[in-house]
């Protein structure tokens, strides 16, 4: 229950919907009990008209008498009828806004837990997986909802409700009352048992259903590999396997659900016999008379939903409880990036100091870089080179703070990165990740992505985004497309090609046109015609920008005032082209690798 505390800012939030609410559950559980009473004084009417009516035997006055009688019966049906239908009103308000409030708090609610995610950094998503963080949101918030609305709705409805007739039925007979009154704890708790137990197996469903949804997905995403490793049997026969699981769960449970309801209808109806039975004997003890049974029995049957539903809501609160912790354990966490509150919009030169930057991975523990420590004046450009796995990447997204160094610190214009804001720091470094990522949309959205995001809400044109694709020698392969720049780039871009989706990324980045380049081994799927035209507008481009080229390859034909070599988390070695090719060491080795290599290409 503790859990559950953190809602209860909603239901101060919205208060007066949920005491009109209450309200509303009051009146139509009025308008509900007062039909039995009209229902008890037709009865016993009848019981006394025919009496009567015997007594006029042979009497002109008797078909009179009847005219009357029938007509009162008509009256006391329709008062029924009115009840009934005043009753139907009350209920929708009831529902129109205890339910209505709940929906609007889940809205909150999932907006907050959204909130929640754009704060979070990147070592929280290498944590997290995406199902989870989607089920967070999705079934977990859907959980707590029931609480919110329908657990909390019948639970008024409940206390009003038996409160109501409860004391209605004291009021006619005591002893009767509390005859028939007896077997509805019992009723309760095996509900409550059987509910639980139903709960239990749909939740065993629930998982092995998420388990045949990601297989299914997993195989449906890797069809080249099982095809071509000719491993579809294999595979049929595991999906086959987690399915008749799937089956056994989902006909277990529709056994115990099938025994569910029989049972609840056989213990009202044994409840139904017991008042007839106790309150015959009290109709013939003279105690009450027979309207009172018929008016006993639909208060028993009425009361047995709200018995019911006792252990519907106990299992509701539970899981919601359940959700809830999860749901706080995420909006508890802190995010260890955080942006420094400072004015927006101050422009970066482009000045990069590393002073004796080390990190580590967060969870894996990898110490990627070591004591790493250089300096890049505003307008100069660097290249990092070195083998795989020597910590090139990791410079730069430390360079955008994704990370932020666990030792030493990165400077820009002289100043500590993480005493800037993020969104200032971010807007002005215009990053290419060396994993693409293209959005399921046009190519020209794609290209246009990180200007939509500024704040000035600037529109982008035609020609913009042409002209950043052109420099990125995109722009002809893009026409070609059925549909040019509107053309949609499927799931992660499935319908392009690497090399093309990398240029497409490349474009973004070139539009967006910041101070600051940091491009990680963002031509290593182009061919190097390709890779020289776009080398030669890059000249273009980054003239008087700061710029940080990641690479495997060396680029001779471009000019950078320093390269640094990288291995193993360390500098190896500094300095420009010429000083390093004199040095003759490891960047004079992979340059000379390079050069074999070209030579036998041609
Ligand atoms: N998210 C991560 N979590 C844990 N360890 C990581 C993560 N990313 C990289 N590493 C590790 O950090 C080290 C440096 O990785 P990094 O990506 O910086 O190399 P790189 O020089 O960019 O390599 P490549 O040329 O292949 O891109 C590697 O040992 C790698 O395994
Ligand atoms: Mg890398």
């Amino acid at each position: 229950m503790e859990h559950l505390r953190y809602l209860n800012k909603f239901f101060r939030k919205y208060k007066w919907r949920l005491l009109t609410g209450i309200l509303f559950v009051a009146i139509a559980n009025t308008f509900r009990v007062l039909p039995p009473r009209v229902i008890r004084y037709s009865f016993d009417l009848v019981k006394e008209n025919i009496a009567y009516y015997r007594l006029f035997e042979g009497f002109a006055l008797q078909e009179k008498f009847y005219i009357i009688f029938s007509q009162g019966l008509m009256f006391f049906g329709i008062t029924v009828l009115a009840l009934a239908a005043l009753q139907g009103l009350f209920m929708f308000f009831m529902r129109q806004t205890l339910i209505v409030m709940s929906r609007i708090i889940e809205y909150d609610l999932k907006n907050e837990i959204y909130d929640k995610y754009q704060q979070l950094d990147l070592a929280f998503y290498k944590r997290n997986n995406t199902g989870d963080l989607m089920s967070r949101i999705t079934e977990d918030v859907g959980r707590v909802r029931m609480y919110l609305g329908p657990a909390l709705m019948y639970t008024i409805d409940l206390i009003v409700l038996s409160v109501i007739i409860v004391t209605t039925m004291l009021t006619v007979n005591v002893r009767l009352t509390l005859i028939i009154l007896l077997p509805l704890p019992i009723l309760s708790v095996s509900i409550y048992y059987i509910r639980s137990l139903i709960n239990k197996k749909s939740e065993a469903i629930q998982q092995q259903l998420s388990k045949l949804t990601t297989s299914a997905q997993e195989i449906y995403s890797g069809i080249r590999v099982i095809k071509t490793y000719v491993q579809e049997s294999q595979v049929y026969r595991y999906f086959a396997h987690q399915s008749n699981l799937y089956r056994t769960l989902s006909l277990d449970l529709a056994r115990v659900e099938a025994f569910f309801f029989p049972f609840m209808l056989l213990l009202i109806g044994f409840s139904t016999i017991f008042t007839i039975y106790f309150g015959g004997i009290e109709v013939i003890r003279g105690n009450i008379t027979t309207g009172n049974i018929a008016e006993f029995v639909i208060y028993i049957n009425m009361l047995t939903w709200p018995v019911t539903a006792i252990g519907v809501v106990v299992t509701m609160v539970q899981r919601a409880a359940a959700s809830q912790k999860r749901i706080n354990e995420f909006l508890n966490t802190q995010p260890s990036i955080v942006s420094h509150a400072g004015k927006n919009g101050i422009q970066i030169k482009g000045d990069i100091e590393f002073r004796n930057v080390s990190f580590v991975y967060p969870d894996t523990g990898v110490e990627a870089l070591k004591n790493v420590s250089f300096t890049l004046k505003a307008g100069q450009r660097l290249a990092i080179v070195g083998r795989t796995g020597s910590g090139k990447s990791t410079m730069a997204e430390l360079l955008v703070r994704l990370y932020d160094p666990t030792g030493g610190q990165i400077l820009m214009d002289g100043k500590e990165i993480r005493h800037l804001p993020l969104s200032t720091l971010r807007q002005q470094v215009g990053y290419v990740p060396q994993d693409v990522f293209l959005f399921s949309d046009s190519v020209t959205n794609n290209i246009a992505f990180g200007k939509h995001n500024q704040e000035d809400g600037a529109n982008v044109s035609e020609e913009e985004v042409e002209r950043a694709a052109r420099y990125a020698s995109i722009d002809k392969e893009i026409r070609e497309l059925n549909g040019a720049f509107q053309a949609a780039v499927g799931e992660r871009g499935v319908t392009l090609s690497g090399g093309q989706k990398q240029r497409i990324s490349l474009a973004r980045t070139f539009l967006q046109n910041p101070q600051l380049f940091v491009l990680d081994d963002c031509l290593s799927a182009v061919d190097a015609n390709t890779e020289e035209r776009i080398l030669n507008n890059l000249e273009a481009i980054l003239c008087n920008k700061t710029a940080i080229i990641i690479t495997h390859r060396v680029f001779t034909m471009m000019h950078f005032d320093k390269i640094l070599f990288m291995e193993d988390g360390y500098i190896i070695e500094e300095g420009t082209h010429e000083e390093l090719q004199r040095k003759n060491g490891a960047y004079a080795n992979l340059l000379q690798m390079q050069k074999a290599d070209e030579r036998s290409a041609e």
